[in-house]
């Protein structure tokens, strides 16, 4: 339930992304694209650049600023989810939290980017086999949403890879998944028998090195995912592809998890369309 219509016909509903930096976030050109295909007036999509030692006060003055949602990006996530008392389930389980939704039990924290994570994959690779193990690379805040969702769609057996394995075993133990951790050096021998591969590390990202991860052992039929999406098609995506492979990259992502927040705030389901990913796309 969400206060999608405000009290007086002409009120404003402000919605926010709030980051810092957050210059370089491209949820208002999302948000506002789908504000103007479906004609809502009286929204209003902006920026907040919210330093730490601030992040807390802001977000739970967000009601007296008159806001009626948020978005939260990076560094708030998790400083949004102990400010805000009320959480879905993925939040609850993530530990933090992207959308804000003023709902008539007040303000609700919620984490959409594993269901970001799950539509884009379904959407971009139809043959994704989720009966078979899934192998993840990276334990930060990407990998703990994108494992959770893994979880929630029935993937019962998971391989975290991480350069650091403490990581993992944090990860594992805060989520409360049962993960098979794997080290880093051996990490080309979790991909036989896998269904998919998702890099959830920066490693591929314009100016880092690529992921160093040897596919030969994968099979052919494995879907294999990259949240980096700068550029769109990564060194492993490439690689993968060159072999065969089904490969999804990580825009849709972007523009997936942002559709929970809009319906929620404005009461329609936006859609992702081809327009939208070249509108992003052309952002880059
Ligand atoms: P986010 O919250 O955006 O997912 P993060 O918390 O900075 O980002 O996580 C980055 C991930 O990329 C971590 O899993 C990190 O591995 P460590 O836990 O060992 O730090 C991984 N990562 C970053 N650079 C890496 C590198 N050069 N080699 C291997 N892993 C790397």
């Amino acid at each position: 339930k969400s206060l999608g219509t405000p009290t007086a016909p002409n009120a404003k509903r402000r919605v926010c992304v709030i980051g810092w930096p957050v210059e370089h976030s491209r949820s208002p050109l999302i948000h506002n694209h789908w504000i103007a295909e479906h004609g809502i007036e009286n929204a209003v999509y902006e920026k907040l650049a919210v330093p730490p030692e601030e992040a807390k006060e802001t977000l739970q003055g967000l009601d007296a600023r008159g806001f009626i949602g948020a978005n939260v990006t990076v560094p708030h996530k998790e400083t949004a989810f102990t400010a805000i008392p009320r959480h879905d389930k993925m939040a609850s389980r993530v530990r933090a939290v992207n959308t804000l939704v003023k709902t008539e039990e007040g303000w609700e924290g919620r984490n959409t980017d594993g269901y970001g994570f799950i539509a884009n994959l379904k959407e971009g690779a139809p043959s994704w086999q989720k009966n078979k193990p899934a192998v993840v690379v990276g334990a930060g805040g990407a990998s703990r949403a994108i494992i959770a969702a893994l979880w929630e769609e029935g993937v019962n057996d998971i391989r975290l890879i991480n350069r650091t394995r403490l990581k993992s075993e944090k990860l594992a133990g805060d989520l409360g998944v049962p993960l098979l951790v794997i080290d880093w050096e051996n990490r080309n021998q979790a991909l036989p028998g896998a269904g998919l591969l998702v890099n959830t590390t920066s490693l591929g990202m314009k100016g880092s090195e690529p992921l160093d991860i040897d596919l030969s052992g994968l099979s052919k039929e494995a879907v294999v995912t990259d949240i980096v999406y700068t550029p769109l098609i990564t060194p492993l995506l490439e690689a993968a592809r060159a072999r065969g492979n089904p490969i999804v990259d990580g825009l849709g992502m972007l523009l997936h998890q942002a559709v929970p927040g809009f319906e929620a705030w404005f009461g329609v389901r936006p859609e992702v369309t081809p327009a939208l990913r070249k509108l992003i796309l052309d952002d880059l």
